[in-house]
Formats: structure tokens, sequence, C-alpha cells
């Protein structure tokens, strides 16, 4: 399985879902391929967010290695499953796709919600963890042989 984790900058979000979907692919001995990507290019090359990167080490997840990229139309060749975690990010996917094979790779990644933009609101990071956690968790339960 080949997941990407989308967000907007790709420095908040997404390289949480990043580190925790590896992480719990590793721990159930998965060989899955996890990467992140941006819609927006302004964060290219930079670290995760440090209030990211702070929420994850308190849980035992290193995201600090991880570097932005934007999204490009070649993810849905590379990728299984695009995990988006807004509507917007939704939209912005679903306009670079080339035909149904592609859109039908895209959906939320809480299913029928959002994981909320915590970029101007340092009081989001640990609801946005505990949101991509439970998400990661019901999708390894449902892919692993092993939980
Ligand atoms: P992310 O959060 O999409 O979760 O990475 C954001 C990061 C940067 C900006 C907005 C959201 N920004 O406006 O620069």
């Amino acid at each position: 399985m080949k997941i990407l984790m989308v967000c907007l900058g790709n420095i908040c979000r997404s390289p949480l879902a990043e580190g925790v979907m590896r992480q719990l692919a590793t721990q159930h001995k998965l060989d899955w391929t996890v990467d992140s990507a941006g819609t927006a290019g302004w964060h290219v090359g930079k670290r995760p967010d440090s209030r990211s990167t702070n929420t994850a080490n308190s849980r035992g997840v290193d995201i600090s290695q991880q570097a932005s990229r934007q999204f490009t139309a070649d993810d849905f060749d590379k990728f299984d499953q695009i995990l988006v975690m807004d509507r917007s990010n939704l939209r912005d996917v679903l306009a670079k796709a080339r035909n149904q094979q592609d859109k039908d790779k895209v959906r939320l990644l809480l299913d029928d919600a959002e994981v909320p933009d915590p970029y101007y609101d340092d009081t989001l990071f640990e609801h946005v963890y505990e949101l991509i956690e439970q998400a990661c968790i019901k999708i390894i339960s449902s892919k692993s042989t092993l939980s």
C-alpha cells in the first residue's frame, strides 16, 4: 500500500499524518510507503512546523526530518490512496486529476469530516494529532491482520 497524506502547506497536518501512519505501519510489520505533500508550494523544502514536531515528539513520533513538497499530478501514479485533510485540499487535489482512476484514489482522511487547519491557532495541535491518530489506527486496523 502506498499512501500520500495531503494538506495545504505540508508543514502542520500532513507531516503528522505521515509520521503517525508510517510508525503504525512499521509497528504492524506492514511494508507500506507513506509520504505527504501540500497543495500549495509556499513552504517547499522546509521542515515541519515546530508545533507539529513538538506534538509528535511528545507521543514518540519523530517527524523532524521531513521536508515540505508540493503535490503534483505525478503523485496519482505513485500512490494507491491520497488522503486529504479538508475539503479545500479535496477540491485542489481533484482539480489535478486526469481521469476517473485518479479521482477514485482521493478521499478525506476522516471520511466525512475535516482535520482543521491549526496554522493560526496554537491550541488546535493536540486535537489535530488526536483526530489524525484515530483515523490512522482505523485504517491500519482495517488493513492489518495483526489487529
Ligand atoms: P498545513 O497548515 O496545511 O496543515 O500545513 C498550514 C501551513 C501553512 C499555511 C496554512 C496552513 N500558510 O498559510 O502558510
